[in-house]
């Protein structure tokens, strides 16, 4: 504004050097000011609002050691100071000028002193001879400091050049025009042309924006995949690789009847409590399950059946009504193989495999959450045994690049024999379990009404432990829940690799 106003007033600014900033008494000379002042010309010129053109000199600067000397005053003068009147005591010993000025000036300083004839010597010591001096150094260098030049000239700018006391540099001033939309009021130009302006006309008179083609764009917002969804990714190719179809698993909310009872659970399981498993409380019951299959499973619990005695404890049909949220995916596997028994074409072998969320009430810590992942395969087929499930395992994890499996017998309710998968974690420096796998009861199996020959084998593992240990991740909370930062996961190094 200080620059439209001189220029209606005054029609060009010839030197921006005579610009007096408002509030100040003398004119804006610095170079900071004068940079200040481009920046306010560049904007109203990109407006044409103004033309310039930039002029250049050359000037002086003082050194770090001028601006010093600038301050404390020159070598040879602090020398001077220092030692006392000839005919006043026995004078100073070089030692002690040492000790005052500082080795650097004193060993400058002697000899430009001498050389004046502000100092002599008294013996070994040294004493000044003139009661006063002009510290002309100094005062040049001050000169040098304020206009950037010396009235004294060429031969004594070039001697305090060659002390390395001063330096040159370029000065920028500018010489204002008005331009072709010059006005005194800074309009905002318009950005955008509006169907409104096209209706009224005023496009024509508009004062548009122009394009700036060099400017750095926004940096755009890219979507970020969080890092458990790239090892998902991961799982499912290997499994589609396999040869493996995906199941629905499309139901968080089971009954026990799917999650628990058609798995072989016992009615009076641990896993089955409270403590262990979130019941709905709204509605509390599922829907009656499939009436004849429903008996079959109960038959098998309690009184046994397709070579096995049963669990012989009382059945309780509210247990299989209750609703909770699943346990585990294999309540979707038992579904699919209820399914496969029932088909009207009758059983054909399968490979499907789920990856999907299961809820436990578990105490949360940094490697427990009441809700996870789990990674579930399942292949049946006529005639499987032990051997093709530990066989798949090992192709299965060599895919994900884990190629040292070990095995150890467990136990599940559903499965016998059970192995517990373990790896060697080679930074932890020791075995992890990674899984849990088994052959499916035939208790389980052939209620469903699946021909007695045919095998299924399955195994299940968490998706969130392979994730941490991948990416270096300690505590669970940083990859699942509400403590995940976005902004870590747009820049965790999963998402790029
Ligand atoms: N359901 C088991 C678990 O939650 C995993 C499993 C699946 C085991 C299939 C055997 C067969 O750990």
């Amino acid at each position: 504004q200080l620059v439209l106003d001189i220029l209606d007033k005054e029609s060009e600014i010839k030197d921006t050097r005579t610009i007096i900033f408002p509030g100040e008494s003398k004119p804006a000379t610095s170079q900071d000011a004068q940079l200040l002042i481009q920046g306010a010309l560049n904007s109203l010129l990109s407006r044409e609002i103004i033309l310039y053109s930039t002029q250049e000199i050359l000037a002086y600067d003082l050194s770090t050691e001028g601006a010093q000397l600038a301050e404390q005053g020159s070598h040879e003068a602090r020398v001077w100071a220092v030692l006392p009147l000839k005919g006043q005591g026995n004078g100073m010993s070089i030692k002690d000028l040492r000790q005052a000025v500082g080795d650097e000036s004193a060993k400058i300083g002697q000899g430009r002193a001498f050389k004046s004839g502000w100092i002599g010597k008294e013996g070994d010591n040294l004493v000044k001879l003139i009661p006063s001096i002009v510290d002309a150094t100094r005062e040049e260098l001050i000169e040098i400091k304020n206009t950037g030049t010396l009235k004294a000239g060429e031969k004594s700018l070039a001697e305090l050049r060659k002390r390395k006391l001063v330096v040159q540099k370029k000065l920028l001033w500018f010489s204002v025009q008005q331009g072709l939309h010059f006005s005194t009021s800074i309009e905002k130009p318009e950005t955008d042309l509006t169907s409104e302006m096209l209706a009224t006309g005023a496009w024509k008179t508009s004062n548009f924006k122009k394009y700036n083609f060099d400017a750095d764009g926004a940096p755009p917002n890219g979507g970020a995949l969080h890092p458990l969804l790239k090892v998902r990714e991961e799982f499912r190719n290997i499994f589609l690789e396999m040869g493996f179809a995906e199941m629905a698993t499309s139901q968080y909310v089971d009954s026990g009847f799917w999650n628990f009872d058609t798995l072989f659970v016992p009615q009076q399981h641990p896993a089955r409590d409270l403590q262990d498993t979130f019941y709905i409380s709204d509605p509390v019951e599922s829907l009656p399950p499939p009436r004849e299959y429903y008996e079959k499973v109960k038959e098998v619990h309690t009184n046994g059946g397709f070579g096995s005695i049963g669990y012989r404890a009382p059945w309780q049909p509210a247990e299989s009504q209750k609703l909770l949220l699943r346990t585990h995916t294999t309540s979707c596997s038992s579904r699919l193989l209820r399914q496969l028994a029932t088909r009207k074409g009758g059983f054909k072998p399968v490979k499907m495999f789920s990856i999907d969320r299961v809820f436990r009430n578990e105490a949360v810590d940094a490697t427990h959450l009441a809700e996870f992942h789990q990674v579930e395969g399942v292949v049946a087929d006529y005639g499987l045994t032990l051997a093709d499930l530990i066989g798949f395992m090992q192709t299965f994890f060599k895919k994900m690049g884990i190629s040292n499996l070990r095995f150890k017998p467990a136990y599940n309710p559903y499965t016998e024999p059970s192995l517990e998968i373990f790896a060697f974690h080679p930074q932890l420096n020791k075995w992890v379990e990674i899984g849990n796998s088994g052959m499916f009861r035939p208790e389980m199996l052939e209620p469903m009404g699946l021909p007695p020959d045919v095998r299924v084998h399955g195994w299940g593992l968490s998706l969130e432990r392979p994730t941490m240990i991948r990416y270096g991740i300690n505590n669970i909370r940083t990859l699942v829940g509400h403590k995940v930062s976005i902004e870590g996961v747009e820049k965790s190094a999963a998402v790029r690799f």
